[in-house]
């Protein structure tokens, strides 16, 4: 199914109903790994709700990015309580390892590497969120861990 196709059956399974916005836009992530130009113009069109809306949305929360995503997502907290315990050589570390920055997605779609900040879990820092999973007091030396399990 073209995406163009696959976007209008998302919105139509919600009645296009404006103010279904977020569930849309999530359904279209979920699907994509991240919302296409393309199918937000088209869920501004279908909706009638203004494209600079949409992207308003789109930017504000952090499940959706505008960029493709990698299989993989890897969130670094760089909150205080995990920066003052060594978070930073934790992203280092992972830059080195993937060959990306911060920011970017592997040339291979598998991992895309972010920094973010505060998962609500302090005590456990320095953290590391995989697809949703949390590896609490990580080091350098335990990333081989995540690379093990998201392969
Ligand atoms: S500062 Fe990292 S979980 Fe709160």
């Amino acid at each position: 199914m073209t995406m163009i196709r696959k976007v209008k059956a998302i919105i139509d399974g919600y009645n296009a109903e404006p103010a279904q916005l977020i569930s849309v836009l999530q359904d279209i992530q979920a699907e994509y790994r991240y919302l296409p130009r393309e199918a937000m113009l088209e869920v501004s069109r279908r909706l009638e709700i203004p494209a600079s809306r949409v992207y308003s949305v789109a930017t504000f929360f952090r499940a959706f990015s505008l960029k493709p995503r990698g299989k993989h997502l890897i969130s670094v907290c760089l909150g205080t309580a995990c920066h003052v315990r060594g978070a930073q050589r934790i992203v280092e570390s992972l830059e080195r390892h993937l060959d990306v920055r911060a920011g970017e997605t592997t040339d291979d779609m598998r991992y895309t590497l972010e920094t973010v900040n505060c998962l609500g879990a302090c005590a456990l820092g320095p953290i590391v969120e995989v697809d949703g999973e949390y590896f609490g007091q990580m080091t350098t030396r335990k990333i081989g861990q995540i690379f093990r399990k998201y392969k």
